[in-house]
Formats: structure tokens, sequence, C-alpha cells
């Protein structure tokens, strides 16, 4: 084996979805730039499957500093406030540019962009097209990038960061027969999302793995908050294979609300005020509470009930909930959907600055790879508006690096190799490496945790990245590699959710009892690198 193909380019994105594809079109143009995929373009990352809304402040009733102390407030305030204040400031010009390039989304009768309510907001600021807004915006984004002439490499799995000492210069990938692609690179973005896939029911398509965290952890680059998943309240609970599909929150902000098996609508317990558009964290762990206690449904969830709506706001602002549920067998519109949460998003990730410089010189990051623009617990309609942002800024800083002539260190290749060849020879079959995992990360490090239960399950994600995967053929390799990057994903959320000692946001420890709310806590961010991992202490407001 050795490195069939080597490409050369001035800007390298990993990731093709909303963060990756905005970076690319952002860095065409000042040079070559290479847009790399396990997927096809826009296809297979998580924004194209996200439902509800883009967070934009639209009107003047509305304000960029209102939309910044519900994103704070909304994550505990663990949230970086620069990079906060950055998305809302630019969220609504990059709506723009969205709706310069043809994308369609839901206008009100006197012709500006509808804003329907969502959790955590204390204004209706999220944009919509229906309830597939993540689908028109990849539609929009790949045509777009389409015209840049970037070059897209599609089915092309990156499994390392090419280095240059302490600098990151590109990466080493798989084709889709198993061949080493060589990719150097100026400045490189990571653009992977999210890795909630490392849980038995998420909301991720199958491409969230956490491939950029385990890449990055490798080269070297610090990470911080990944303790801090989010459990979006509302998926599917059946039929089995549909288990944590997403049910948008788009639901509840048209007017769905939750009921326990005893007819209760139970959020009267839990937030009083905000009721069913609280944030999710509080919705996720009232529904956990509710199951928990026995007043859950037949399936093992709670009614989400939009049946006093009418038909006609149903089919037009929730057809692709409507159809979903009729190829289930239950017609939204006169019987009510049964859901429970489902893990959807990691708020942590590689800690940027907000020209999206990683700790490594060369590394640039965007998107849900990215921590610290979400806090403990990011508000629905948050994600889409990071990709756009930060995805912008990533492709215009990353743009503006030198252009070197670049060496490629023939032992990192080896390295390469042996590892690949170590799958070769492998023992254990992936698929039940992986099933292991996801079924361990569910029940020891998911809602509701403490530390026994944390460590075990530590305990478990080691052993199963240590195993030796077998690899059937030199076309299952990137198999492989990813599900070494979900056991190391894993490994470093329980060793983040070990090192925080309180509740905060998602991460809820029930065996700590505590003195502090989140806006007095002593603790800032966790951070994890390969030599060094802590809780940053952080001055106690008054
Ligand atoms: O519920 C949803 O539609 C998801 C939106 C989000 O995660 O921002």
């Amino acid at each position: 084996m050795h490195a069939d193909d080597v490409v050369d380019c001035h800007v390298l994105v990993i990731g093709s979805g909303g963060a990756g594809v905005r970076a690319a079109i952002e860095a065409a143009g000042s040079g070559d730039t290479v847009l790399v995929t396990k997927t096809i373009a826009g296809k297979g990352g998580c924004t194209t499957m996200a439902e509800g809304g883009y967070n934009a402040v639209l009107r003047k009733e509305d304000s960029c500093e209102i939309h910044y102390e519900d994103t704070l407030k909304g994550g505990a305030y663990l949230n970086d406030p620069e990079l906060v204040k950055i998305l809302v400031q630019e969220s609504p010009l990059r709506m723009d540019d969205l709706i310069r390039w043809g994308a369609v989304f839901d206008f009100t009768d006197t012709c500006e962009i509808a804003q329907r309510p969502f959790g955590g907001q204390r204004f209706p600021r999220t944009c919509y097209a229906g309830d597939r807004t993540g689908h028109e915006m990849m539609l929009t984004l790949v045509e777009r990038l389409d015209s840049t002439g970037v070059t897209k490499l599609e089915e092309v799995t990156v499994i390392d960061l090419l280095k240059e000492a302490d600098r990151v210069a590109g990466a080493i990938a798989l084709d889709e027969n198993g061949s080493i692609v060589v990719i150097t690179a100026d400045s490189t973005i990571l653009a992977t999302g999210g890795g909630a896939r490392v849980y038995d029911v998420s909301t991720n398509s199958s491409s969230g793995t956490g491939d950029g965290f385990a890449m990055a952890y490798r080269a070297g680059a610090e990470l911080i908050d990944m303790e801090m998943i989010q459990f979006h309240p509302t998926g599917a609970v059946y039929p089995y294979d549909a288990r944590g599909r997403l049910i948008t929150e788009a639901v509840r902000g048209e007017g769905g609300i939750l009921v326990n098996r005893l007819g209760e609508r139970f959020m009267k317990k839990y937030d009083p005020d905000r009721m069913e558009l609280s944030t999710r964290d509080v919705v996720a762990r009232a529904i956990a509470t509710e199951i928990a206690a026995g007043r859950g449904t037949p399936h093992g969830g709670v009614y989400l009930d939009v049946t006093h709506l009418s038909r006609e706001q149903i089919e037009t602002r929730l057809p692709v909930m409507l159809e979903q549920f009729l190829k289930f067998g239950v017609d939204i519109r006169t019987e009510p959907m049964e859901v429970a949460p489902t893990a959807h998003h990691i708020m942590g990730g590689l800690k940027i600055t907000p020209e999206c410089k990683t700790t490594l010189p060369g590394l640039f990051a965007c998107g849900e790879s990215a921590g610290g623009v979400q806090g403990a617990n990011r508000l629905g309609g948050n994600a889409l508006a990071d990709t756009q942002v930060f995805g912008k800024r990533a492709g215009e800083f990353a743009a503006r690096a030198e252009k070197r002539v670049k060496k490629i260190d023939p032992a990192q290749i080896a390295k390469t190799e042996e590892r690949l060849n170590w799958f070769l020879s492998g023992t254990e079959n992936p698929a039940k490496v992986r099933e292991e995992l996801q079924h361990t990360m569910w029940k020891g490090a998911g809602i509701f945790r403490d530390e026994v239960g944390l460590k075990s399950t530590l305990a478990v994600a080691n052993r199963l990245l240590q195993a030796p995967i077998k690899a059937t053929s030199q076309r299952n390799l990137a198999d492989c590699c990813i599900v070494e990057n979900m056991c190391l994903t894993a490994t470093l959320i329980c060793r983040s959710a070990l090192i925080r000692p309180e509740s905060r946001g998602a991460h809820m420890r029930i065996d700590i009892a505590q003195e502090w709310d989140a806006a007095h806590s002593p603790c800032g961010h966790t951070f994890i690198a390969k030599n060094r991992e802590g809780i940053e202490k952080r001055k106690v407001p008054a």
C-alpha cells in the first residue's frame, strides 16, 4: 500500500454539510480549493436533515441584544460571548446570501420572511422552509458551490490530518476503493459536523461519527466542553428502524403540546412559563422523567399532539412530519405522535478564535465540529445560523494563508499504512464494536449521569478503542477508521463529563449536590488535548 494519489491545494475543506460547503464557497477564488467528503456533497451531513429553521434577527421589534441574551441564557452561560456576538450579528447577513443565491424560505402575506417561535427565545426569530429548512439550504449551497470551480472529492474518507512539524498541512484520505489519497494544503478547514451517532438513539445521519473530533485530537488540537451533548426532546420512538428520527421543534413552535399517558400536560410542572417552548435540556429531562416514572406511552415515549391545530396549518407548515407519520400509520391531523429524547448535537468541539483558527497552526474549524458558540445547551435554530456564519468566516480567514511548498513526511504515510494493515489483520467485527459502544453510551453517558456510570462507560469505550477491528477488504478500511473515531469521541465525552463537577445545561450530574446556578458557576470550559486536560476557573459574577 502507498500514497496512490497526491493532490495539492490552497484551501482544503473536510466535510460537505452546511458549514463545509459555505466555507468552500468563500475560499473559492483565493487559489485551488478542494472539498473532500465521505458522502456526496450536500447529501450526507446533518444539515440537509435539519427541519425546523434558522435563527436571524429580521424585525425591528427584535434585536441582536435579545438574541445574544437568549443564546447565553439557553447555553447556561458557558458560551464564548465573543462568538455569540458574531453569531447574532452576522446571521441575518448570511440569510441574505442564501436568499440571493435562490433559497426559497416561507414568506408572510405581507412578503416578509416568515418566522416561528422556537424554545428559549423571547421573539419568534426562526426562519423556515416548511419543515425541510436544511434541505432547502443545502440545495442552494451546493448549486452555488458548483458555480465556483471548487474541486469536489466525493466518497473519499479523510482518516487523519497531515502534519508538518506543528502545522496542519492537509489530510490523508482513502478513496472508495480504500487506496490512500494525500491532500496537501496551505489551510485545512474541519467542517465534519458532530458525532451523536456514538449513541444508540440519534437524529444524526450515519455520517455523524465524530471524525473531526477524533482526527483533531490525534493531531494535538484542543477541544472544549465535549461533555455537552444535546438530547433533542422529540425523536420518533417506533417503528424500531425509525427510533430517534427527528420530530422537529417546529411542531411545538406551531403549537403542539406534550402530554403523558395520564393525559397531563406535564410541562407545567417543569417550566410553567415557557411550557413546551422551554429550552431543550429542560424539555428532554422532563420527558425522560415522565417516562421513567411510568407515565409513558405504550411505545415508551410521551404524546406530542397537534390535533387541535387546523388541517391547513399542519399540511402547509409541517408537511414532512405529516408524511413521515402517515408512513408509520399515524395521521397527526387526528392522532397524537409518540416521542422521546434522542441524541442530537454536540455543543463542544475544537476550541476556535473568532477567525475560526484552532489551537493548531494551519487548522480551522466551523459548524458543529467547533465548540464555544452554543455553550452548554444550544437553542433550536442556532445551528443552521452557526453553519453559515462560521462557515463563511472559516473560508475567508483560511484563504488568507500564504501559499507554500509543502513537504510530505513519508514517516506519517508509513504510520497510516501500519494502522490500515492492523485493521486488515484484525479479528473484531466493526459493526459489533459500534453497537456495543452505542448501547453503552446511551446507558452511561446519557441525559442523567453519575460518576460510577461515566467511569464504567469510559472503561468500555477505552477497551473498544483498543479492539482489533477487522477490515474484510481494502474497501472496508474507511469503516474501520470511522468506528475507531467513534470510540475515541466517546472517550472524549466521558472524560470531559467526569471533569465537570456540576450540572449545567445539557450535562446533568445526579450525584453532585450543587450550591450555584449556571449564571454564578465557578466553572468555565472543560478542555481536553493529548497532553493536558482539565477545567477552567471562572470569575463568579456578583
Ligand atoms: O427541531 C428541529 O427542527 C431542529 C432544529 C435544530 O436543531 O436547530
